[in-house]
């Protein structure tokens, strides 16, 4: 069936393009919700994708017996197979198709990050391009969908608005200028923070943003968990001319890395 209708009104992409975000205030059924939020504490709860290092510690070194600060899980649909078919997924891959048309590679950015009440840490600024390829210039969409109210003090998304106009990636370095944890900060952070826009959002609703924003998120200093579910869309990727020198990517030696490299056969 032919369907014409786009998923986001011109008044919306148009924002989108020009800021690099935008935030919709419902997506999902509560149904829905309400699933997301059962298999998300089981995964969690049961510490799925920990021996296939998909499940670490994105702001500290995975020290046994030690209560993570951001735990995460990569990929959990695989760990959970009602996340294979669900309206998030539906929704989410039409309006990326809407933003970016064209054939779109998707599975590899779907993942959890959790901010347990009162002890969630701070998601420091980032580019997500920080992580991946260095060969590669990206076009993409991700979406982040808290399964609670996300405010400024429970960690919700800040931006910088328009930062999405670019393919450069900043220098960055691991959280604490530590190599064995995994997550990154852009660096001069204290930079970033007087353009920051916060984006709070009901359960349910979503922020979307665009490949190369910079992006926060604060700790969770509320009595709220903060579980957020995300999602990326990309269009197929171009080469660079020149790769980015992302040092801070090859010295990492993480726990996680250890796990993963174990669990793979050969
Ligand atoms: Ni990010």
């Amino acid at each position: 069936m032919a369907t014409s209708t786009p998923s986001l009104p011109a008044h919306q992409e148009e924002f989108f393009w020009h800021n690099g975000f935008l935030y919709l205030d419902k997506l999902i059924s509560d149904d829905e919700l309400s699933m997301f939020r059962e298999v998300y504490d089981r995964l969690f709860d049961q510490r799925a994708g920990w021996d296939d290092g998909r499940q670490f510690d994105l702001g500290g070194t995975d020290v046994e017996g030690e209560r993570p600060k951001l735990p995460q899980i990569l990929r959990p649909s695989e760990y959970a197979p009602e996340l294979a078919d669900t309206e998030y997924l539906r929704k989410a891959r039409a309006i990326a198709h809407q933003l970016l048309g064209g054939d779109l590679e998707d599975g590899n950015g779907e993942h959890m990050i959790f901010k347990p009440a009162r002890h969630g840490a701070t998601t420091p600024w980032h580019q997500d391009q920080a992580y991946h390829d260095p060969d590669k210039i990206f076009r993409s969409v991700n979406f982040w969908l808290p399964l609670d109210d996300a405010t400024v003090d429970s960690g919700c998304m800040q931006f910088v608005p328009g930062s999405h106009r670019t393919s450069h990636v900043v220098p960055h370095h691991s959280i604490g200028s530590d190599p064995t944890v995994h997550g990154l900060e852009a660096d001069g952070p204290d930079a970033l923070a007087p353009y920051a826009v916060a984006c709070p959002i009901p359960a349910g609703g979503c922020t979307i943003h665009a490949a190369y924003m910079l992006h926060y998120a604060g700790p969770n200093t509320s009595d709220r968990p903060r579980r957020a579910y995300i999602l990326n869309f990309t269009a197929t990727p171009q080469l660079r001319e020149q790769p980015i020198d992302n040092y801070w990517m090859r010295e990492k030696r993480t726990a996680r890395m250890e796990r993963e490299r174990s669990a793979t056969p050969g």
